[in-house]
Parts: C-alpha cells; sequence; structure tokens
C-alpha cells in the first residue's frame, strides 16, 4: 500500500472524547483532516460546538455530542448516535480526563473517585459500548490517551490518585488488545508528556520551571504535536500494533 494512503481515513468514522479543547480538539481536528466523519464527545456542549464549528468550515463532516463518559447510559446513547448517523464506528479515541494535585495522606476519597470515574471507569465504558459495535464490523482502532504518569511518578507536585488511573489505563490497553485482536481491533495507548493545554495551564506558572528542567528537549510540547501520534495508531499506518505504549514526551521518561 502506499504509504500516504497508509494513514488516509476518507470513509472512516471516529468517535473522541474530551474534544472539546486541548488534546481532543487537536485529535479530532487531525481525523477530520485525514478524511474521517468524526464525532466530538465532551461533558462541555458550548466548547464542543465551537470545535464542531472550526472542523465543518476546514471541510469536515461532524457531529457534537454531549456525554459524560462515566455514565453507562450516556455512553450507550452516544454510541447509538453515531451509529444511526454514520452506520459504523471505526475508531475510537478515549482522552476524556481530569487532574488534581493532594499529597497522598490528603486525597479525599471524593475526589479519588472522580478521577478513578473519568480517567479509567470512562475508558473502560466508551471502550466496552463502542467495542461492541466494532465487535459486529470485525474491525476497529482503539487509542487510549495514557500519560507518562502511568510509567513514572511526576515531581514536584503529588497525584497519586492520577497516576493510578492512567497506570490503569496501560493495563485496560494491554487486555482489551489481547482479547479483542480476534475480532480486528488493535487497542493502543498514547503516554503523553506534559503538554501545554488548558489541563496544565493552571498548574504551569507554579511548576513549569521545574519539569522544563527534566525533559531532555527543554520544552513542554504544543498540543498539535499530538496528531501525528494518534493519526498513527488510528489509522492502518500501526496495522501491526496491538496493546502499545507509545510515549511521546520530549524524552522526560528517558532520564
Ligand atoms: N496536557 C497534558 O500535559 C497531558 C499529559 C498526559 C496526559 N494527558 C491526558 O490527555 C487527556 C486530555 O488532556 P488535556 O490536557 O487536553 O485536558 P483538558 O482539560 O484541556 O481537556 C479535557 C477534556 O475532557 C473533558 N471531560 C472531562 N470530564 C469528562 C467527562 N466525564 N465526560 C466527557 N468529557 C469530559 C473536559 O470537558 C475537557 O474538554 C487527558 O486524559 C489527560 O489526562 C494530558
Amino acid at each position: 500500500m502506499n504509504v500516504k494512503s497508509l494513514f488516509d481515513l476518507s470513509g472512516e468514522v471516529g468517535i473522541i472524547t474530551g474534544s472539546a479543547q486541548g488534546l481532543g480538539e487537536q485529535m479530532a481536528i487531525a481525523l477530520a483532516e485525514a478524511g474521517a466523519k468524526v464525532a466530538l464527545v465532551d461533558i462541555n456542549l458550548e466548547k464542543l460546538q465551537k470545535v464542531e464549528e472550526r472542523i465543518k468550515k476546514l471541510g469536515g463532516e461532524c457531529i457534537a455530542i454531549k456525554t459524560d463518559v462515566t455514565d453507562p447510559l450516556q455512553v450507550d446513547n452516544m454510541v447509538n448516535i453515531v451509529v444511526k448517523k454514520f452506520g459504523k464506528i471505526d475508531i475510537l479515541i478515549n482522552n476524556a480526563g481530569v487532574v488534581s494535585n493532594y499529597p497522598a495522606e490528603d486525597i479525599p476519597k471524593d475526589e479519588w473517585d472522580k478521577v478513578i470515574n473519568v480517567n479509567l471507569t470512562g475508558v473502560f465504558l466508551c471502550t466496552q459500548r463502542a467495542g461492541r459495535q466494532m465487535i459486529k464490523q470485525r474491525k476497529g482502532s482503539i487509542v487510549n490517551i495514557s500519560s507518562m504518569s502511568g510509567l513514572i511518578v511526576n515531581r514536584p507536585q503529588p497525584q497519586l490518585h492520577y497516576n493510578v488511573s492512567k497506570s490503569g489505563v496501560i493495563m485496560l490497553t494491554k487486555s482489551f488488545a489481547a482479547e479483542w485482536a480476534k475480532y480486528n481491533i488493535r487497542v493502543n495507548a498514547i503516554a503523553p508528556g506534559y503538554m501545554r493545554t488548558p489541563l496544565v495551564d493552571k498548574v504551569y506558572p507554579r511548576y513549569g520551571k521545574d519539569w522544563v528542567k527534566y525533559i531532555p528537549m527543554g520544552r513542554i510540547g504544543d498540543p498539535s504535536e499530538i496528531k501525528g501520534p494518534a493519526l498513527f495508531l488510528a489509522s492502518r499506518a500501526s496495522s501491526y500494533m496491538t496493546g502499545s505504549v507509545l510515549v511521546m514526551d520530549g524524552g522526560y521518561t528517558a532520564w
């Protein structure tokens, strides 16, 4: 196959959760630019509709569906809407995520529940529910956004609950990959390092200088730099990869 067509998503349908801003917005644009029809999913409908307008201006076909990824009924409803509108699901990018910082001894139970629910249970629910459609089709590519925090403990900010949720995403990726390879469904993960999104903006003034010291490339990532890795894992370009974790961190975990 010609190398350009390996990355061509014409005729494919992709869902991207948490796509109202940040990395999710960039990955939705990447899929649309590669020719896919995209379903934008987030709890923030107002921002989601701005991304929808942006993608439509680029000439892409897309739909915005307000969904809380932690609610199985809302996830089922979202999957039904996508299948009704576009007829199938080829790609799912599980990106919705939240973070907070507490010393381990002070993490409130509510905060533990929230982070595990969105970052881990949300990925499980969307994968399971969209996966049922992919199993029927005998085709699918799922990309889970973990983090380098699933592989190492960040410093100086304390975030045990977040780190645990992201390491859970890595094992969830491998487990789904092993079970569903027989259905021609690939499941891979990306482990980004620090990327300058709204999630990170809040704490960047406090921690940014420290972080950059530990990054061999000497800078944090621009959100658009996830477009290539996401398209690679979503597309035929990675056809012999499943259960893999693609680290994209400016070298942070190499030190
Ligand atoms: N920015 C980074 O440095 C970085 C690094 C590693 C991993 N990540 C991961 O990448 C993903 C995206 O991060 P980001 O920096 O773009 O964050 P962000 O806060 O800019 O965007 C996250 C999006 O998820 C949505 N969301 C939150 N809870 C949701 C829910 N219950 N249901 C549906 N949508 C929900 C938010 O509304 C928001 O639009 C997250 O999983 C994050 O943990 C980010």
